[in-house]
């Protein structure tokens, strides 16, 4: 596991470089890949995943947003390359980059996953907002300007979206937490 207190070492770097060069001092480890981080390594547990895969992969999916590389849109693409990069640095073993790599390219949607690593760190991603719903609230009224009048539609779509989003196995154990988010945060 000495490769992922590494890799963990490195990312928290760049993402200590991106908050104090950030506007409102985004920080990308508190607010979101902590999340992701624990919520893969509970899932991979859990489905019997590669945990050191998983671990990687979780801690490299969005390199490429700390890193301000390229556009948001691609940041599946680019985190891949710059993952590569660093895990070549550390001599990581070929086959197991291209599971971790997988994992990152792979992150934006369960649906696109094959592997049971690659659902473990999509499925995190999104378990991730869940855990941290002020940071949805304030993504609503800082970054989008929505209102108040409109903030229970706009975290509802945002809710299903994700919740759809999950694998149908993660879908099922999490539903019982969803429904009682929704009635709380949206009040249905
Ligand atoms: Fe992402
Ligand atoms: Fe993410």
């Amino acid at each position: 596991m000495d490769i992922v207190n590494q890799v963990e070492k490195e990312v928290r770097k760049y993402i200590e470089e991106y908050k104090n060069n950030s506007e409102d001092n985004y920080d990308f480890w508190n607010e979101h890949v902590k999340y992701v981080y624990k919520e893969s390594i509970d899932l991979a547990k859990k489905y019997n995943a590669d945990e050191e895969v998983v671990r990687l992969g979780a801690l490299l999916h969005d390199i490429a947003l700390i890193r301000q590389v390229g556009d948001k849109k691609d940041h599946h693409i680019n985190g891949k390359i710059i993952a590569e990069e660093i895990l070549s640095k550390y001599l990581y073993p070929v086959d197991k980059m291209n599971r971790v790599l997988n994992c990152i390219y792979n992150h934006r949607s369960s649906k696109n996953g094959t592997t049971l690593e690659e659902l473990c760190v999509a499925d995190a991603d999104i378990l991730a907002h869940f855990d941290n719903i002020s940071m949805l609230f304030n993504l609503a009224y800082n970054r989008y300007n929505i209102n108040l009048n409109e903030v229970r539609e706009w975290m509802r779509n945002a809710f299903e979206k994700d919740y759809n989003d999950l694998s149908e196995k993660t879908k099922e154990s999490f539903k019982e937490k969803y429904t009682q988010i929704c009635k709380i945060v949206l009040g249905d």
